[in-house]
């Protein structure tokens, strides 16, 4: 099948313009370098229709070959083109699942309550769940010129994920400088529009592929996810210095899952500690963003597609993330 379509694609575009050709499930992303040519791009995508089992066809055209993941800093590295993007903060952890997504999420969300043009990028490729958090899981993304993506318009900000376009179910088969490449055409390939700020997931870790997309992405600075026990933390600080050693400023630490508050008596306790974020970020000489605690309501409405901060404007956990927002927002600048 792979050999079938890359043959049609090159009885159209010269043999070295081809870049990739993926077969996800019964899509096919066809990656291609140079100028487009839109009868070539629709008589391609009827020939592949024409089997009868692919469903989806996207061709994506790039201006030049897909970076490599060099693994080290270079002050000569051009970086990526986001059209219409003012500021771009990533946000981070050292270690998964520490909520690095839900706090995007409503740091997205808060930015644009405090009157922002918000953009949220998902480059988690391991694990992309932003189009469950926005709601928009069973869609697909989509191209109205068959050249550059529409972001996904839900809750007042714009929004594009890797999920959108090889569907949650499918296994994320992307490694290395692959995933560095397929991230770079949908961030790069996407119509942003005019945005103040865009808040990117980052994929967790501080492997080759974070350390190259920090290096590729023109990012104002970092946020610092982490849970208060010292083994994230210790993850976090991993975090911390590796933005540091390639020069991306870091906007400070959230510590998420801080405490837990009983819903029936409205005790606090502190299960993981206390203040071990705060500690930390003092530790590294970096500032401190606040806290955001352990409760059911953050998960459930992350989980089921709204958002604490979209579904509870006015609520307290709103408040803590406009708090947080306007810090960045400070430290940011205009
Ligand atoms: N403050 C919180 N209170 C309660 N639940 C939370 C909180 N923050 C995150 N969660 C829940 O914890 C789980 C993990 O969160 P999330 O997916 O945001 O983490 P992540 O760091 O992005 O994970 P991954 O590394 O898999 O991308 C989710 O079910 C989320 O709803
Ligand atoms: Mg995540």
């Amino acid at each position: 099948m792979e050999q079938k379509i890359k043959n049609i694609i090159t009885s159209f575009y010269a043999d070295e313009k081809l870049e990739a050709v993926k077969l996800l499930n019964n899509r096919v992303i066809i990656t291609l370098i140079g100028e487009a040519d839109e009868k070539a791009d629709e008589e391609i995508k009827q020939k592949i229709y024409d089997f009868g089992t692919i469903d989806k066809v996207s061709i994506i055209h790039t201006a030049e070959k897909t970076p490599q993941a060099t693994g080290a800093a270079s002050p000569f590295e051009e970086k990526w083109k986001i059209s219409g993007v003012k500021k771009i903060i990533g946000v981070a952890s050292g270690k998964g699942g520490v909520g690095k997504s839900t706090t995007a999420v409503n740091l997205a969300l808060a930015l644009a309550n405090l009157g922002k043009k918000v953009a949220l990028f998902d480059a988690d490729i391991y694990g992309p769940s932003i189009p469950t958090m926005l709601g928009y899981a069973d869609e697909q993304a989509e191209s109205l010129d068959g050249k550059v993506l529409e972001p996904f318009m839900n809750m007042g900000i714009a929004s594009m994920s890797i999920g959108a376009l090889v569907g949650k179910e499918s296994p994320i088969i992307w490694r290395g400088i692959k995933a560095v490449g397929a991230i770079e055409q949908i961030i790069t390939g996407t119509k942003w529009g005019e945005i103040d700020v865009m808040v990117m997931d980052m994929p967790p870790g501080t492997g080759d592929v974070q350390l190259t997309l920090s290096q590729k992405v023109d990012l104002d600075g970092m946020v610092i996810v982490s849970t208060p026990q010292d083994i994230a933390l210790i993850d976090a600080i991993k975090g911390v210095n590796m933005f540091k050693k390639v020069d991306v400023p870091i906007l400070g630490i959230i510590e998420n899952m801080s405490y837990y508050i009983c819903e029936t008596c409205g005790t606090r306790a502190d299960i993981f500690g206390h203040e071990g974020a705060k500690k930390t970020a003092e530790k590294l000489g970096v500032k401190f963003l606040g806290e955001v605690p352990l409760h059911l309501n953050i998960r459930e409405n992350a989980d089921n597609g709204t958002p604490i901060v979209f579904a509870e404007p006015e609520g307290k956990f709103t408040k803590i993330y406009e708090e947080i927002a306007a810090k960045v927002i400070e430290t940011l600048g205009d």
